[in-house]
């Protein structure tokens, strides 16, 4: 299987896995051969990509840290808090105990999936709607933070409160319009400042409850914060931003880069971690940085990449040491003619070829 963006669809691919709406329902089963009036229905959904199965990915299995089952059922309860904390809903803006008991039980969830699925790497290949951008960062955020929380070495119940924490890090947007937060163009100074105070907001609704651990509050204060001090909304820095709180932040950060906004595009992960990385001099934690790269896929399964010889091919397996080197096989020779036989070349022995860049693969 691999992965193609919706504009690319095309009538007769048929699709590898499931697809789901905005409220959790399936639109479309795995192996349904898809038609122009599903295509034109999955892009209306604003569904930025599915998995197909095709003749050049035969036999490729994409292996992900989180089941999709898991992840719509984690963005389903976010969606859900959100709803409860909005001012329409809930005058006084208190999280309530039935929230936290949901919260606790998608990250017990989320934890044993990542156990079963062990040593999966993260692939930052969003296929749920667009319309679910706020909930699939929460619930990216969290996948990240635990397993960077794992990889550190922190114990269960750190784990807990992180998660927790990392899902419930930007609750505060639940009080500032969608106007200001879908907005397609650049936010006014003004309308800055409002998204600035959804640390806030969101530590306003969390702070006389006894049920929300320090931890968690501290997140939802703290994680646009940054070491040197240029972060929001104190500008606090250096000792006094902990542990939890700055590895939330790069987990944070990265997620946001890397997908879609209406008033942007998604950055290549090669690009987001290059500029996460030279952010590590001033902003983001380094030794955090380097346990938060062990667990991502830069080249996920199924992705398609051109090499510098000039040929473009899909990745077919990860290598966990050297995550830039996987093997790819060939789709398109240098001339952008199909390679027939479609050669594997892994890159870890083939040390004069690399990766220049992500690309779609057309045929
Ligand atoms: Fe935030």
């Amino acid at each position: 299987m691999r992965i193609v963006y919706s504009k690319s669809l095309k009538p007769g691919m048929e699709l590898a896995k499931p697809v789901y709406g905005k409220d959790g329902e399936k639109l479309l089963h795995g192996g349904v051969i898809l038609t122009s009036s599903y295509i034109k229905n999955l892009q209306k959904k604003n569904i930025p990509a599915v998995y197909i199965d095709d003749e050049i990915s035969d036999g490729i299995e994409v292996e992900d840290a989180i089941d999709l089952e898991v992840k719509v059922q984690a963005v389903e309860t976010i969606r859900k808090v959100f709803d409860n904390m909005s001012t329409k809903k809930n005058k006084s803006r208190n999280f309530c105990n039935r929230s936290n008991k949901d919260i606790k039980n998608t990250i017990y969830g989320i934890m044993n999936n990542l156990k079963e699925n062990n040593g999966s790497l993260f692939n930052m290949v969003e296929i749920m709607s667009k319309d679910l951008a706020t909930y699939n960062h929460c619930v990216n955020v969290a996948v990240l933070t635990i397993m960077t929380a794992r990889t550190l070495g922190l114990n269960e119940k750190q784990i807990v409160d992180i998660g927790m924490g990392a899902l419930m890090h930007d609750i505060g947007y639940s009080n500032v319009t969608s106007e200001i937060i879908n907005k397609p163009g650049q936010l006014s100074d003004e309308e800055f400042e409002v998204i600035k105070r959804h640390t806030i907001y969101g530590y306003e609704m969390v702070k006389e409850d006894s049920d929300v651990s320090a931890i968690i509050k501290t997140i939802i204060l703290m994680h646009h914060e940054r070491l040197d001090g240029s972060g929001y909304p104190l500008r606090i820095k250096g000792d006094k931003l902990n542990k939890y709180v700055r590895i939330v932040s790069i987990c944070d950060m990265f997620e946001a880069l890397t997908s879609d906004r209406v008033y942007r595009e998604r950055m290549p992960v090669y690009k987001a971690l290059e500029l996460l990385s030279s952010k590590t001099i001033s902003e983001l934690d380094l030794e955090i940085y380097k346990h938060f790269i062990k667990n991502i896929a830069i080249y996920p399964q199924g992705t398609g990449v051109l090499l510098n010889t000039g040929e473009k091919g899909l990745v077919v397996e990860n290598n966990r040491n050297n995550p830039t080197r996987p093997k790819v096989r060939i789709i398109f020779n240098s001339e952008g003619s199909f390679h027939v036989g479609f050669k594997v070349i892994d890159l870890m022995e083939e040390l004069t070829i690399f990766i220049e860049d992500n690309c779609e693969l057309r045929y």
